[in-house]
């Protein structure tokens, strides 16, 4: 383990291990945040409407900042919003819906299908794109476009592909105007990477710590409903995407229902999981207990447990911070492994292939 200690402590392969910048992608991620922020303030709106329903419809990297609007809206919004990871949507989109359609670049197969059908509908659309097609068929049809910056990951694009979401929602009225949360989000994250970037060594850097943790083992990330859950589905799509490698994940309660009955046998198999719980101060009361009493079952079987607490006081802050420490501790891993993290060629040949047939 040291030698793979003395890798994570030396910046400079870590630099030559990532040919597209990966992690200065992270390091910037907070003023990412701020800009994505303003110019969702500055944007084209779409019409007011009786609208009884938001949509955000996009795949991985695009589709995750819905899931942060989901989680969030979820005790601030009256009306619904929901994630779309199809080429179809569900039968209520009509007039009364917003739809986001968000696609970095601008051609994911599906969400170009969802926009279609989204229009034909009679939705309410807003493109969030690189450009791209979607970008071309946003100008087409005059629907409003966030224009985001090209030139890195869609998953490094976060703040970009979920902030301007959140200012459009404020200023239509949908939503309390989260401008001070956002604040505090830029300066939790700018905190937090002072303690995660490739220039901190192991022994104070929470990410490498928990990249050397996960290295070897298969990660299974615990989150809860309604707080951590987009935080744990982020950690194993980042560990899919960056480090190449398998990962999974699940939130309390539910998994006290299934779940954890699987940690009985077999018991090589179970030695190689590492299980890393996500906790929020906002966890509701019985589900921190049911993570205490869940720990304490699974140790005995499992090849470890961690446990990380989201930083800050608004629900934003808190968390993208998870998210945060996850994407850092993902691209360690890669580099554990030898893996460059930023390409991912299967997506990319598939994306190809598909364009053939
Ligand atoms: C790549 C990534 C992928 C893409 C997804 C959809 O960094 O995160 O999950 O986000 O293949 O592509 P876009 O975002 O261009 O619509």
């Amino acid at each position: 383990m040291e030698e793979k200690e003395l890798i994570l402590n030396n910046p400079d392969a870590l630099q030559r291990a990532d040919s597209l910048d990966m992690f200065g992608a992270l390091y910037n991620l907070p003023e990412q945040c701020l800009k994505a922020w303003q110019m969702g303030m500055q944007c084209a709106l779409p019409e007011r409407r009786d609208y009884r329903n938001v949509v955000v419809t996009g795949l991985g990297g695009s589709a995750i900042g819905g899931d942060l609007l989901r989680v969030y809206a979820g005790d601030r919004m009256e009306i619904p919003v929901a994630v779309n990871r199809d080429y179809l949507l569900p039968l209520y989109v009509n007039r009364h819906t917003l739809l986001f359609a968000v696609s970095y670049s601008g051609n994911t197969e599906e969400t170009l299908s969802a926009y279609d059908e989204a229009r034909d509908r009679g939705a309410a659309v807003v493109a969030v794109t690189t450009g791209g097609k979607l970008g071309e068929r946003a100008a087409r049809d005059g629907v409003p476009q966030i224009t985001v910056p090209p030139g890195i990951m869609p998953r490094s694009a976060t703040g970009y592909l979920f902030l301007p979401m959140l200012a459009v929602l404020s200023r239509l009225g949908l939503l309390e105007d989260p401008a001070g949360e956002v604040e505090e989000l830029a300066s939790v994250l700018r905190g937090q990477r002072e303690k995660l970037h490739p220039g901190v060594p192991a022994a104070d850097n929470p990410a490498k710590q928990l990249a050397l943790k996960l290295y070897n083992r298969i990660p299974v990330i615990w989150g809860a409903s309604a707080t951590s859950e987009v935080a744990a589905q982020r950690w194993k799509g980042q560990v899919n995407e960056n480090a190449k490698a398998p990962a999974y994940w699940n939130v309390f309660p539910e998994l006290n229902h299934n779940e954890v009955v699987g940690f009985e046998a077999p018991a090589e198999l179970l030695r190689k999981l590492h299980i890393v719980i996500l906790r929020d101060v906002q966890d509701h009361p019985r589900v921190k207990i049911r993570m205490d009493i869940t720990r304490d079952i699974v140790e005995k079987a499992a090849g470890g447990v961690s446990e990380v607490e989201a930083v800050g006081d608004g629900t934003l802050a808190r968390m993208y911070s998870l998210v945060y420490l996850g994407d850092y501790a993902s691209v360690y891993l890669a580099v554990l492994y030898g893996i460059d993290p930023g390409p991912v060629k299967v997506i990319d040949h598939l994306k190809a292939e598909l364009a053939r047939r």
